[in-house]
Order: structure tokens, then sequence, then C-alpha cells
């Protein structure tokens, strides 16, 4: 059986990968994570005893990369490991350089002295920076990150290239729309909704409301992620979207709505929690991919719509309530002060790249 090294296997996509992984019995895990605030053993937990293998560790670590990649001799590796929040990224930079950009060049060298069959690297449709107005974004789409988080995934993704050009390392990189379900951690919009919604906080609101992202259900990412890494052409990216554009607006509303069914609620009493907070600086109005080159190339198409998957992550959450308790104590409080009692605090906008 092939060995897959999957990294940040216990963050909110990496765990549903590796448990996909697991459910199809043809390959065998080994998951190293570092578990940072994002990264929780619990979201792997139903794993525990299979013949997978978990190594707390950080990507960083050149040694320790190499002790497994000699040791497993994985067929692939899957890099998930990332500080993968923007609003982070704002309050301070430096965790994003040394993860998503050291970490993958460590991986990188690894690879260099222990080679593997492929190396597919995630990254995010936020490389392409803001759409409004525009085409969506195609593989070769120029790179205009505007957050630090997406400045060090373009410069991870380049970097990834730059190996397959110069040493011939086999690279792919998938480029996903934002994703959502089970297990994500409530700091990003829609888990974070969710949890306020359900325990009588306010709603927040960046700017307007009416920026737009496409929602990929993180299931569905997965599968097109294995499909990618079994079938994709090595040297290639692949862009990983539905086409679901909604503003933060219409999710805060099938939210409103999903919560109120649910509980028996009327969802304007929930919707009346609304609050416009001050915006996220340098924030995109919108995302939006061309996902024409995955579906012909890998036979990929999304199976869970907006509407479907709103219900299935509302469920979840209603049914994981201890699981929102126990990844919201601790520093969470912290991190939320800062970005919605401070907000922001002096820090502005400067304007986008024309
Ligand atoms: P996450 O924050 O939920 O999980 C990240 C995981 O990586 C955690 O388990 C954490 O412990 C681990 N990690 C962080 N630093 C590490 C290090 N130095 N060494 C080892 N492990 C480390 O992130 P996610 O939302 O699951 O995102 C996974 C990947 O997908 C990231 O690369 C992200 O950039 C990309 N992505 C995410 C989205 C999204 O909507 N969430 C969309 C597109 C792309
Ligand atoms: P987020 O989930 O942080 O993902 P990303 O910034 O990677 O797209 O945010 C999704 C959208 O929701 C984005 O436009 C910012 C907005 N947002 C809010 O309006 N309020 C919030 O409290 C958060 C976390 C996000």
């Amino acid at each position: 059986m092939k060995t897959i090294l999957v990294t940040g296997g216990c963050g909110f996509i990496g765990s549903s990968f590796v448990k996909l992984l697991s459910a199809q019995r043809r390959y065998r895990v080994v998951n190293l994570d570092k578990l940072t605030y994002a990264g929780n053993l619990e979201n792997t937990a139903d794993l525990a005893g299979k013949d997978n293998r978990f190594v707390q560790g950080d990507i960083c670590d050149r040694a320790l990369v190499e002790r497994i990649f000699k040791d497993e001799k994985p067929w692939a590796i899957v890099n998930f490991a990332a500080e993968s929040h923007v609003d982070r990224s704002i309050l301070d930079a430096a965790p994003f350089l040394r993860t998503n950009i050291g970490g993958v060049q460590t991986l990188l060298e690894a690879i260099r002295s222990c080679p593997v069959e492929r190396f597919l690297h995630i990254s995010t449709d936020e490389v392409y920076g803001d759409k409004e107005g525009q085409a969506s974004s195609s593989e070769g789409s120029p790179l205009l990150p505007s957050s630090p988080y997406a400045a060090t995934k373009a410069a991870a993704d380049l970097l990834c290239f730059s190996y397959r050009r110069t040493y011939g390392l086999p690279v792919i990189v998938t480029r996903s729309s934002n994703n959502y379900g089970p297990y994500q951690f409530p700091e990003k919009l829609i888990p974070l909704l969710i949890r306020n919604g359900l325990n009588d906080l306010e709603l927040p609101i960046y700017g307007d409301g009416k920026q737009i992202r496409d929602w990929l259900y993180v299931e569905d990412n997965c599968r097109a992620i294995l499909s990618v890494l079994e079938k994709g052409q090595i040297g290639c990216i692949y862009n990983i979207g539905t086409g679901e554009e909604r503003t933060n607006l219409d999710v805060a509303e099938a939210i409103c709505v999903t919560i109120a069914e649910r509980k028996k609620l009327n969802a304007k009493t929930i919707a009346e929690r609304i609050r416009y907070v001050a915006d996220r600086p340098g924030h995109d109005r919108r995302y939006a991919i061309d996902t024409s080159k995955v579906r012909a190339e890998v036979g990929w198409k999304p199976d869970v719509d907006f509407a479907a998957g709103i219900k299935k992550t509302v469920d979840w959450y209603l049914d994981h309530l201890d699981w929102i308790s126990r990844v919201t104590s601790g520093e969470y409080r912290n991190y939320y002060e800062s970005v919605y009692a401070h907000a922001w605090g002096k820090g502005q906008s400067a304007g986008r790249i024309s």
C-alpha cells in the first residue's frame, strides 16, 4: 500500500482529506501536524487505531521532515499545513512567512534529498487578488495577492514551480475557493456566524457585507484534491471551486434561516443581531475562478450545493457544541478582542494595485 504524507492533517481541510483517504483504504497516511491553535487531534480521533501514523511536528523542522521521509518513503506529499486566516495575517504576518513560505521550502529541500513521486501543494484563489468587475481567474492569471496571507501563499506557489524548473521536482498546485463544512475553526466567516448565531451573540459583518466569495463544501474539495493527486499532470495548477458566488450578507441570511428552522425560532430575530463592523484592511471585494480545467482533466464536479451545504454545516455545529466550546476557550478570546473589540487598531487600507 502506498503511503501519503499529509501535512496539516489535524486542521479543517486536512482532517477531511485524511478521513477521505482512510475511508478509501487504498493508502496509508502519515499525518505531520504542529497542532497550532487551528490543529486539533480530536478532528481525526475517529481514525485512531488504524494503520495510519500521527507525528506532532513542524514542517519547518528539516531534520524531522527528512527523518519522516527516510522512515516512511512516501509516494506523495500533500501539503495543507499553513497559517490560514487573513485576519490573523493582518495582525501579525511573521508566522505566515515562516510556515507558509519557509515550511514549503523545507519540504521542497527534503524532496530533493529523498525524492517522492508527487508533491501536491494546497494553495488558494486568494493569490489572484480582487476580481470585482472582472472575468474569473484562470490558472494562468497574474498573481496579485492583497493580504499578507495571500502573499505568502503566492510566494509558496512560485517557489514550488521554481523547484520544478530548477530541480525537476514533481510539483502540482491546487487553488481552491473558500471552503466550509464540519471542523472549521470559528474564526472564519461561516463557523463564526453559526457559533454566534447559536449563542445569542452579534453577527459581525465587515464593511457593507457585499463582498463576494465562491463557496465550496470541504468534502467536495477533498475529492478534487485526491483526483488531482492521482490523475493531474505534474507541473500544473488546478483551480477548484463551484461558481456558487454569494455575498457575505447572503451567507449570513442563509445561516440565520437554517438556525431558525432547526431551533424553531424566527429568522428575523436572529438576523437583527447582524452588526456592520469596521472593514478588514485591504479587503478583496470578489474572488472568482474558472474551474473548467479540473472538471475537464480529472472529471471532478462538486456534489453539494450551497443550500444543502449550509444545512449540513449548521447541523454539524449543532451536534458538536462541546467541540466549539473547547476550541474557543483560551487564546480565541484574545484573538476575538483584537479584531472585533479593537476594530483592527489604527490600520487602514492603502488601496489596491491597478
Ligand atoms: P487550518 O488553519 O484549519 O489548519 C492548518 C493546519 O496546519 C492545522 O492543523 C495546524 O496545526 C497545521 N500547521 C500550521 N502550521 C504548521 C507547521 N508549521 N507545521 C505543521 N503543521 C502546521 O487550515 P485549513 O483551512 O484547513 O487550510 C488548509 C490549507 O488549505 C492551507 O494551506 C490553506 O492556505 C488552504 N486553503 C484554505 C481555504 C479555506 O477556505 N479554508 C481555501 C483555500 C485554500
Ligand atoms: P473568511 O472566512 O475569513 O475567508 P477569506 O477572507 O479567506 O475569504 O471571510 C470570508 C468573507 O467574510 C470575507 O469577505 C470577510 C468576511 N467576514 C466578515 O464579514 N465578518 C467576519 O467576522 C469574518 C471572519 C469574515
